[in-house]
């Protein structure tokens, strides 16, 4: 299993690639990409920690095609991070380019991977990558094709356990829509004590959880996002596709996907079941409560125009 990272020199990428470094199942290796000149340095750094995966840094557009060859998994954090007062959609621009061109190179270098996109803006890198594949011939991407959106799931699982007394971990909350403002939508209503939380928590949680990333971005006063939790978030759902491509029955977790069936939107982020080629089967997103189906009604305009500017970007009219 080899895996990949591009842009493993930054801010995610660093504590990115130390999480796969170790928890890679034994023989993997981990290729790690960044226009960062020490890159290398970044690998070998690594090198030094005895567990069995072997790990090797690339720089360059030699660099780029040699790391992604042959991947079976590629993990995308480059890019630029907000800054406070900036919203996610106001990297496109400069991202846009990135991704594109990093998609570009996996489409020719590693067409039967895995690609996961933690990029911002998710909501709109997705459907842009998606056109590159689609572009490149490459047929199967919708199960191929992921958003993280794990940091989503993560904040929803950690502030929920503070809320009700269970304990840190011990939850599971499905997390649909996409990954900026009031696209995303923890489901609470399907978790573990439900009926202990006041309507009214449950409003200011799922707000705090669709702000979570600017409380970090403010917190940080201008040195950028989420690094080390979105780090966290980006190694549990690359360990979730492996294990699923490895055949590892039953692995599921939420992810920002193309969803053919187009039932909210053309991509979605919802419950996914992981298998050995990627995507084997979207979870239908359950019961929801009145005031998540008001929520889910409510962003689904902004999640398509979201998705819209991606696909317009490649074909020329954005
Ligand atoms: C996050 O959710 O923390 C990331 O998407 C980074 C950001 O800009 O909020």
């Amino acid at each position: 299993m080899k895996v990949a990272v591009l842009g493993a020199a930054g801010g995610i990428g660093q504590p990115l690639s130390l999480l796969l470094k170790n928890k890679l199942p034994a023989g993997s290796d981990l290729a790690l990409y960044d226009v960062a000149p020490f890159t290398p340095g970044v690998a070998v750094d690594l090198s030094h920690i005895p567990s069995d995966v072997n790990v090797k840094g690339y720089t360059g557009d030699e660099g780029l095609a040699e790391a992604v060859k042959g991947a079976s998994v590629v993990v995308i954090p480059a890019g630029v991070a907000r800054k406070p007062g900036m919203d996610r959609s106001d990297l496109f621009k400069i991202n846009a380019g990135i991704v594109k061109s990093l998609v570009e190179a996996v489409a020719k270098n590693a067409p039967e991977a895995c690609i996961a996109i933690i990029t911002n803006p998710v909501n709109t890198m997705v459907p842009l990558a998606a056109e590159v594949l689609k572009k490149a011939g490459i047929k199967d991407y919708a199960r191929k094709l992921f958003g993280v959106t794990m940091l989503d799931t993560l904040r929803s699982e950690t502030f929920w356990a503070d809320v009700t007394g269970y304990s840190r971990g011990s939850v599971r909350i499905p997390v649909i829509g996409g990954h900026s403002g009031t696209t995303i939508l923890p489901i609470f209503s399907q978790a573990l004590g439900y009926d202990s939380v006041s309507a009214e928590e449950i409003e200011k949680l799922t707000k705090r959880v669709q702000n979570a990333g600017t409380e970090v971005v403010e917190a940080k006063a201008g040195a950028g996002s989420a690094t080390l939790s979105m780090a966290a978030a980006g190694a549990r759902f690359a360990l979730a596709i492996v294990a699923g491509l490895q055949g590892v029955p039953g692995v599921v977790e939420s992810a920002y996907v193309a969803d053919e069936q187009g039932e909210y939107a053309p991509f979605f982020a919802r419950q996914v079941l992981l298998g050995q080629n990627g995507v084997a089967g979207l979870k239908p997103v359950g019961k929801l409560s009145d005031y998540e189906k008001k929520c889910l009604d409510d962003m689904l305009p902004g999640l398509k125009k979201d998705i819209q500017l991606g696909v317009d970007f490649v074909n020329g009219n954005a």
